[in-house]
C-alpha cells in the first residue's frame, strides 16, 4: 500500500493551495468525510469532539457543524484552550462557524473540568482530533488528561473514532508514550507512514482512508510545498554549513562555470569554487568578486589535473561538473578518472558525453549521481531517440534512473524528475529559457541544494527554483530573457521558501 510521511502531506496541502485549491476547502472535504464516518457507526445519539488548538481540531469543528445540521445528533464540541489559542486561520474560521449552528461549545485548558463536565460520560460516541500529524513530544495537559478520558470510555464499550491519526500516536515512525485507542481511524488522502507499524494496530483499530479532493497535480508536480522538505538553513550556523560546492567547467566557454557558480551561491552555498583551465580563469575571476576560483593547468580540463582535483573535490560537499568544458578526448577521459573521487556529483552539458560504458555501474554504491540532459544529451546518454509525448517521456526517465541507479532530470518544457521510484514533473519555466545558460543556472542550483539535501528532493526542487525565478524575470524582459536575469530573481523563490 501506497503511504507517505506527514512532512509530504504538509507539501502536498501547500502544493494545493498554490494550484487555487485553498485549505479551507480541504479542511471542509475532511470534515464532510468524518461526519459521514459517525453517521455510518452511529444511527443517532450524542456525539463528543474533543479537539485541539491545531488543523486536526478544525476538522473535527466542520464535522460537528456537518453532523448537527442532521436530525438525530445531538452534537458537543471541547476545545482544549480558548478561541484565541486556536492556531490556524482556518480552524479559528471554522470555530467560529458553530457558533451558528446547533453545536454546544465548552472551552477549557483544566484537565479537572474535562472530567466534572459529564460531557465524555454523556457521550454515546467521542471524536478524538486532539493531534493529528502536528503531534510533537510528550503529551501535555490537559491533553494527557483528555486522552486518558477518552481511553476510559472506550474501555466501557463506545466507539471512538479518530482524525486523521490516533492522538499521540507518532505519524511517522507510529510509536508513542500514551495515544487514544480508536476502533475507527479515518485518515485522509492516503496512508501515514505511522499507521503502518504493527503496534499501532492497537491504537488506530480499523483504518479509511478518506479521498478529500486533493488535486493529482499537487503531487505530481513540484511545487512551493516540496520547497519546505528542503533543509532549512540554521540560525547558529558557520561558514561551510550550508554547503560547498565545488564548480569543474569551462576551457572552451568562460560564462557557463560562472553562471553555474553565481546561481549556486544565490541558492544559499556558502562556498562556491569554481576550478576551470588557466586559459579562462581570469576571465572567470573578473566576472564577479563573489567568484572563488582556483586555475587549472592546461588551455581544457586534462589528465594533468588530477594532481590538484581530487583534494578540492574532496574539501567540498558536491561536485557540478561539465558547463563550458568542452569534448576533448583528454577532457572527457579526466572527467571519468575524477568521477571515482565524487562522493556527491550533478553532470551537465559536456560532462554526459563522457558517460559511457559500464561507467555508471562501476560508481554504484560509492557516489551519488545527478544527471541533467536535455531531450538530445538523453538521447546520447542512452543511445536511443527520447520520445516526444510526456507519458512515454516519464517511463523512458523513471526506467533510465532505476537502471543506471542515478537521479535524472530531464530539462524541457515541463521537467521529469526521476530516482527510478519517485518521479516528478515540473511545469514552471517559459519559453525566453530557451536562451543559452539557464542550463548552466540550473546546474549551479541542483549542486547547491544537492550539498546539503537528498538527491532526489535537490533535483526536483531545483527544476521548480530555476523556473519559477525564470518566470519572475520573462514577467520584466519577455523574450529578451537572458541567464543572469534568471539568477537575479533566484532570492525571492528562496527567501519566500524560507531555506
Ligand atoms: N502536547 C500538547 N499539545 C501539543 C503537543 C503536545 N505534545 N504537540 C503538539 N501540540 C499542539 C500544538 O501546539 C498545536 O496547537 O497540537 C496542535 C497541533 O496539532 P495538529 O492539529 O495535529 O497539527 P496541525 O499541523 O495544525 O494539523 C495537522 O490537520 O490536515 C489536518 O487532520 C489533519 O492531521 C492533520 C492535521
Amino acid at each position: 500500500m501506497k503511504y507517505i510521511s506527514s512532512l509530504r502531506m504538509k507539501a502536498i496541502d501547500t502544493n494545493c493551495s498554490y494550484l487555487g485549491l485553498s485549505p479551507l476547502q480541504l479542511m471542509e472535504n475532511a470534515g464532510a468525510a468524518i461526519a459521514q464516518s459517525v453517521k455510518e457507526k452511529l444511527g443517532s445519539g450524542k456525539v463528543l469532539f474533543v479537539a485541539g488548538r491545531g488543523n486536526n481540531g478544525g476538522d473535527a469543528f466542520v464535522a460537528a457543524r456537518h453532523l448537527a445540521g442532521t436530525p438525530g445528533y445531538v452534537v458537543r464540541v471541547i476545545l482544549l484552550g480558548k478561541d484565541r489559542d486556536i492556531g490556524t486561520e482556518e480552524a479559528f474560521r471554522n470555530y467560529s462557524l458553530l457558533k451558528f449552528s446547533r453545536v454546544q461549545t465548552l472551552e477549557t485548558r483544566d484537565s479537572g473540568q474535562l472530567a466534572v463536565s459529564g460531557w465524555f460520560s454523556e457521550a454515546d460516541l467521542l471524536v478524538d482530533a486532539i493531534f493529528g500529524t502536528g503531534v510533537k513530544g510528550s503529551i501535555k495537559e490537559p491533553e494527557s488528561t483528555a486522552i486518558d478520558l477518552m481511553n476510559s470510555e472506550g474501555k466501557a464499550g463506545k466507539t471512538v473514532i479518530a482524525i486523521d491519526v490516533p492522538s499521540g500516536l507518532d505519524p511517522d515512525k507510529g510509536n508513542f508514550g500514551k495515544a487514544v485507542y480508536a476502533d475507527l481511524t479515518v485518515t485522509f488522502h492516503r496512508m501515514k507512514a505511522g499507521l503502518m507499524n504493527e503496534q499501532a494496530k492497537e491504537y488506530t483499530g480499523t483504518i479509511k482512508v478518506a479521498e478529500i479532493g486533493v488535486c493529482a497535480d499537487a503531487e505530481h508536480y513540484v511545487g512551493p510545498g516540496d520547497l519546505q522538505m528542503l533543509q532549512k538553513r540554521k540560525l547558529e550556523a558557520h561558514k561551510g554549513n550550508a554547503g560547498k560546492v565545488l564548480i569543474i567547467g569551462g576551457g572552451p566557454y568562460s560564462g557557463a562555470p560562472a553562471l553555474a557558480a553565481l546561481a549556486a551561491l544565490r541558492t544559499g552555498a556558502d562556498l562556491v569554487t569554481v576550478a576551470v583551465p588557466g586559459s579562462v580563469s581570469g576571465i572567470v575571476a573578473s566576472y564577479s568578486p563573489d567568484l572563488i576560483v582556483r586555475k587549472l593547468i592546461s588551455n581544457v580540463l586534462c589528465p594533468e589535473d588530477l594532481s590538484v582535483l581530487p583534494d578540492l573535490i574532496n574539501s567540498h560537499d558536491v561536485v557540478v561538473m561539465g558547463m563550458g568544458l568542452g569534448r576533448a578526448t583528454e577532457t572527457l577521459e579526466t572527467v571519468r578518472k575524477l568521477l571515482p573521487f565524487c562522493r556527491k556529483v550533478v553532470l551537465d552539458a559536456d560532462a554526459l558525453a563522457a558517460l559511457s560504458g559500464p561507467l555508471f555501474e562501476t560508481l554504484a554504491g560509492n557516489c551519488e549521481i545527478i544527471v541533467t540532459p536535455h531531450a538530445g544529451e538523453f538521447e546520447r546518454l542512452r543511445d536511443m531517440e527520447t520520445p516526444d509525448s510526456l507519458a512515454a517521456r516519464e517511463k523512458a526517465i523513471r526506467e533510465f534512473a532505476e537502471e543506471k541507479g542515478v537521479v535524472t532530470l530531464l530539462k524541457g518544457k515541463i521537467d521529469i524528475i526521476s530516482d527510478g521510484k519517485k518521479t516528478l514533473l515540473n511545469r514552471t519555466g517559459n519559453p525566453g529559457m530557451t536562451v543559452g545558460g539557464t542550463g548552466d543556472v540550473l546546474a549551479g542550483i541542483t549542486g547547491s541544494l544537492f550539498s546539503r539535501n537528498p538527491a532526489f528532493l535537490a533535483a526536483a526542487c531545483a527544476a521548480y527554483i530555476n523556473g519559477a525565478a525564470g518566470d519572475l524575470a520573462f514577467n520584466k524582459t519577455g523574450n529578451s530573457l537572458l541567464a543572469t536575469d534568471v539568477i537575479e530573481r533566484i532570492p525571492e523563490i528562496v527567501k519566500e521558501a524560507g531555506i
